[in-house]
Parts: structure tokens; sequence; C-alpha cells
């Protein structure tokens, strides 16, 4: 590659933003060209305009960047979005209309029928969707998106085993940590001494997204796969990592270490191909019987990994686990900058045009 292609950041000062912002230090691919926000943060400064969350302190190279509008017209080659739902559908529709690749973690596009809900482990056949939706934007430019924080962490374990033994039902009850909230988040008033069994549109989205990304491209479009999804979500009073108490049925019940095995040994295209930010192995089983844990298992693979513990067989479905996922790394700014990886990598980031 002769330079680092320039990304610009939408939502940059928040919860998602930041860790794009984090991540893109250094990175030997991309580097940062712009960052845009609200009109609160128009013109200021980043340092200024930001509530810093991240534990590790702001990058340098940030910390005197203007913010600018979240409008096309910014000089860079593609874009990241960790906008707000309730915006990011037109923002980023605007985007992709100009001719910029956007790739996005908000959850506006995730289940239109021609916007890849990509996960380079699971699913790069769906970039073939990417032509199709072009000629519907008439553009060069693109939407591919990433999942829910909550589904990423589940399908990268349901992946392996579906493929292996195809799943019949799965039952997952989550623990989400507060930051998956963005920020300010859930008052405290509400967390301190308390877990909150509701968390708007999640359910939904934990039930629907895996089908569409375990499901199969065919003659431009992605079947989806059919099996039965039940979610029941939680927000606990954890700063990063959700936490997933999993129960599932296979159409061939495997053994516990014919489960194992599926899970430990998942290798894909990231790892062959050596995206920098691919996790040497996406899916992490622990043996220990109180793991894992947020705290203490979260940053395994760098924050990139599924953490897998507790497989044991289940007395209602074939068998039961306990799993993690960093919501804000893999599940949000670390998946988009992988996406982007396995786009250039397959010269499908050549920049705006
Ligand atoms: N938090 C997670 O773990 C997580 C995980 C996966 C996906 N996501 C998704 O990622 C997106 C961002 O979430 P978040 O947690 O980072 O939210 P957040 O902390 O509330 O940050 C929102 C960002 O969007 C900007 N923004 C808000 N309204 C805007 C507007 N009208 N025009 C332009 N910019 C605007 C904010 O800028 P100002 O600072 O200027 O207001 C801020 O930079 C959401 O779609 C969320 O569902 C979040």
């Amino acid at each position: 590659m002769t330079r680092k292609l320039r990304a610009a950041v939408l939502g940059a000062t928040g919860t998602v933003g930041q860790r794009f912002i984090q991540l893109l230090e250094d990175h030997p691919w991309f580097e940062l060209g712009a960052i845009a926000a609200s009109g609160r943060s128009v013109g200021k400064p980043y340092r200024r305009a930001c509530s810093w969350k991240v534990p590790e302190p702001m990058p340098e190279y940030a910390e005197d960047l203007v913010l600018g509008p979240c409008r096309p017209g910014l000089e860079v080659d593609f874009v990241f979005s960790g906008l707000p739902s309730s915006i990011a559908g037109e923002v980023e529709s605007d985007f992709a209309r100009a001719g910029y690749p956007v790739v996005s973690n908000s959850g506006s596009h995730r289940m239109d029928e021609d916007v890849p809900l990509l996960v380079p482990e699971i699913n790069p056949r769906h970039l073939e969707l990417i032509p199709l939706q072009q000629s519907r934007l008439q553009s060069s430019g693109y939407i591919v998106t990433n999942p829910n924080c909550t589904t990423i962490a589940l399908v990268l374990a349901l992946a392996p085993l579906h493929r292996a033994f195809g799943l019949e039902r799965v039952s997952v009850v989550t623990m989400q940590a507060l930051s998956g909230a963005g920020y300010p988040g859930v008052a405290g008033l509400d967390v301190a001494d308390n877990v909150l069994p509701y968390i708007e549109g999640e359910e939904a989205k934990v039930e629907t997204e895996p089908l569409k990304i375990l499901g199969k491209y065919k003659d431009g479009k992605v079947d989806r796969a059919e099996f039965g999804i039940s979610a029941q979500c939680h927000r606990v009073n954890v700063q990063d990592g959700h936490l997933e108490a999993v129960s599932a049925s296979f159409r061939q019940r495997p053994s516990r270490s014919e489960l194992v095995e599926a899970l430990a040994s998942f290798r894909s295209l990231p790892q062959e191909l050596n995206l920098p930010s691919a996790p040497r192995r996406p899916v992490v089983c622990l043996d220990e019987p109180d793991r894992p844990q947020p705290r203490l298992d979260r940053y395994l693979e760098k924050g990139m990994a599924t953490v897998v513990g507790r497989i044991r067989p289940c007395p209602v479905q074939d068998y039961k686990f306990d799993l993690l996922g960093h919501n804000t790394i893999r599940g949000a700014a670390g998946a988009a900058i992988l996406n982007a990886e396995l786009l250039l990598a397959r010269g499908m980031l050549e920049g705006k045009q």
C-alpha cells in the first residue's frame, strides 16, 4: 500500500467514537482524516468537546483536531459511523449517495436487504450485496454494518457450532455493561444496587440479527438461517463487557469435547489474511469454573474475541455456557475497523471517487 487511507469518524465524541479514536492511533492501514459530531461540538477541539471515558488517556494526536458537522464534503476516503440510530439512517445514506463507503455501527441499516451485516469470520460472501446496493443508490458509495454489541459476541460462538452441528434452538440471558447505553447513559440512581430487566429494542436485535449473519448469500440476497432464538436482556452495574448465559439445542448433539473443539479451533478469513485487528483466536475457551468475568477477561485478544466458559450439559436443552464480549471494542469500533480492513483487503475500499 502506498499511503494510509483517510477515515472520518462520525459521532467521534461518543462512547463508540472514543474507541475509534483510540483504535485508529497508529493503525497500519488507516489514519484519521476528519472527526464530526453534533452541533453542540462543531468547531470545538476534540479535548474540549469530548468527555473522555476510555480507561486509557486520550491519544495526543486527537486532542486538537476540530470537530466538523456530519455532512458529506469531508476530505476522506471513507467514513466510520458511531451515530445514534435516531439520525444515523439519513446521515449514512447521504454519505453513501455522495460516494463514500460507510462502515457503520448503528442499527439503522443493519437489516436492509442489500446492506451486509458483516462479521468477517462468518459471512464475508455477504459483501456480494454491495454492487446491488450501489446500483440502488446510483453511487460508488455504500453502507456496510456491524452487528449490535450483544449479537456479535453471541454469533461468534454460534457460528462454528451452527456449521458443525446445526443449531435448533438458542436461549440467551444477557447481563450488559453500562457503556453499552452510551454516555451519559443510564442514571446512577437507577443502577446503584440494582439490575434493569429491560433495554429498549435489544431483545428483537439479538433474536433477528444472528439469523441474517448466519444466512447464506444466494442469487443477490441473503436467505436467513432457520432456528429460534429467545433473548432476555438486562443492564447491570459493570463498566464494559457484556456477559451472556446461553443454552442451545442442536440437530446433531455433539459430545462436550466436540463442542469445545469446534469453538476453540474456530479460525477464518481474517486470521488467514492476517488482518491487523483480527484476533488470533476469535473464540477463547476458559476452563476455570468461575470464568469468564467482565473485569478479568474483557481484554483477552485485545477485546476482539468472544470468551466462552462454563460449558456443561443442560437438563432442558443440549448444552449451556457463558460468554463475554467487549461491547465497545468487538461490539462496536473494533468490529467496524476489522470490517474496513476486510473491505480494503478485498479491493472494495479504494476510497471516494
Ligand atoms: N455503546 C456501545 O457499546 C455500542 C455498541 C454497539 C453499537 N452502538 C451504537 O453506536 C452508536 C453510538 O453509540 P454510543 O454509545 O457511542 O452513543 P453516545 O455515547 O451517545 O454518542 C453519540 C455520538 O453521536 C453524536 N451525535 C448525537 N446526536 C447527533 C446529531 N444530531 N448530529 C450529529 N451527531 C450527533 C454525539 O455528538 P455530541 O457529543 O456532539 O453530542 C456523539 O458523538 C449507536 O447507534 C449505538 O446503538 C453502541
